[in-house]
């Protein structure tokens, strides 16, 4: 009998060659003070957040959905949630989802349509291009931030003869590079050629009136599409999608990923009501954020005047390669915070960098220490 084959060698093999790039990863445990969550109001371990999905167990609501939204699964607290959502964020209509992976992932491969153009800003989330890919309209990418690139790339593909719809996609503040897109230029461009798509994964909670996110002014337009997640500042899991209700109507019509899943936990309906309870009763979180934002930043400016900081809650230190982002991480862990290192395909290959990630969970003077720590660690590469 001929001996089996090693049915495991391919993995092994990708997995070495990971490794030999400095770029395999493992699951860690949790360690040190927290510079590396996405938890900026420090909602997920927040009394009032566990009390109402208490409250919610008491009352009887299910912990699971037990079936899709078309069926069995449209539980009436994921409706109201999804009624208030709309009128805290100003949106005309507004669509749950498990997570906001899935969210982008099902935005962007069932609202642009065959003859259409989907144009992505080159930093957007994995989550973007993966429904980009999944979906129907053609696809092109315009450099980071660049309106101007985007209306060029537009201008070509309309002198090619494409009448279709155009769809710009954007994160409003980039979750591994912590700066701000242009998104009234954006939005002007949009309304001479389709679309605007706004994920609001890291603004949601943070900025805007009541943490309403950066593109707030927006909301309501009937080309002005936003995605809001539950689990960074919002302290749960899940997403909402908040768009005119024909589009609702379609995604809840279209949308493989909405219509063939189960809805989510009803618990994190609770959640959700609750956290937009928060976000208008405790505006004392933003401010003691921003606080922790304008110390570090200064600190930074002040002790390492050659590293570039964003001036928000996520601060990328570019290190450039994989191996010494990890050794610097690792160091940094060895003092007790717990800062990591972000390497492609995260990132741009040559932009390995340390995400702080500045949250309610460390204090003013643990930022204070891990600038103290930076300035002292950094010379060292
Ligand atoms: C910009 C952006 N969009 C979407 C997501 C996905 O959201 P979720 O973690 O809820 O699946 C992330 C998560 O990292 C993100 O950074």
């Amino acid at each position: 009998m001929a001996e089996p084959a090693d049915r495991l060698a391919v993995f092994r093999d990708q997995l070495a060659d990971l490794a030999g790039q400095a770029r395999l990863r493992r699951l860690n445990p949790r360690a040190g003070v927290d510079f590396s969550s996405n938890d900026y109001l420090g909602l997920a371990g927040s009394p009032r957040l566990a009390d109402a999905a208490r409250r919610a167990l008491e009352a009887e609501v299910p912990v699971g959905a037990a079936g899709s939204r078309l069926l069995r699964g449209n539980v009436d607290l994921q409706e109201a949630f999804e009624a208030e959502a709309a009128r805290f964020f100003g949106a005309e209509a507004v669509l749950g989802f498990g997570g906001g992976y899935v969210a982008n992932f099902a935005l962007l491969s069932t609202l642009p349509q065959r003859g259409d153009l989907l144009l992505l800003d080159e930093l957007c989330h994995a989550s973007a291009n993966e429904g980009a890919r999944a979906g129907r309209a053609e696809v092109l990418r315009f450099r980071h931030g660049d309106v101007g690139h985007a209306e060029a790339l537009i201008g070509t593909w309309r002198a090619d003869g494409h009448r279709g719809t155009v769809w710009i996609a954007v994160e409003s503040l980039y979750s591994m590079d912590g700066d701000i897109a242009p998104l009234d230029d954006l939005a002007k461009l949009a309304d001479a050629q389709g679309f605007l798509v706004v994920d609001e994964a890291h603004a949601t909670g943070v900025y805007g009136p009541e943490g309403r996110g950066l593109a707030h002014h927006l909301e309501g337009r009937e080309n002005v599409v936003t995605l809001h997640t539950l689990g960074k500042a919002l302290g749960g899991s899940g997403a909402l999608i908040c768009a005119a209700r024909p589009l609702i109507d379609f995604l809840i019509n279209r949308s493989r990923p909405f219509i063939f899943a189960t809805a989510p936990s009803p618990l994190m309906a609770a959640v959700g009501i609750e956290a937009l309870a928060i976000l208008r009763d405790e505006p004392e979180r933003r401010a003691t954020l921003q606080a922790h934002v304008d110390l570090f930043n200064a600190e930074l400016a002040r002790r390492l005047p050659e590293v570039k900081t964003s001036g928000s809650q996520i601060v990328p230190l570019i290190v450039g390669g994989d191996a010494e982002t990890m050794e610097l991480a690792a160091q940094i862990q060895g003092r007790g915070f717990d800062v990591r290192g972000i390497r492609p395909p995260t990132v741009p290959v040559g932009t390995s960098r340390l995400r702080v990630s500045l949250t309610l969970n460390a204090t003013q003077d643990d930022v204070l220490r891990l600038a103290e720590t930076l300035e002292e660690l950094w010379p060292a590469m």
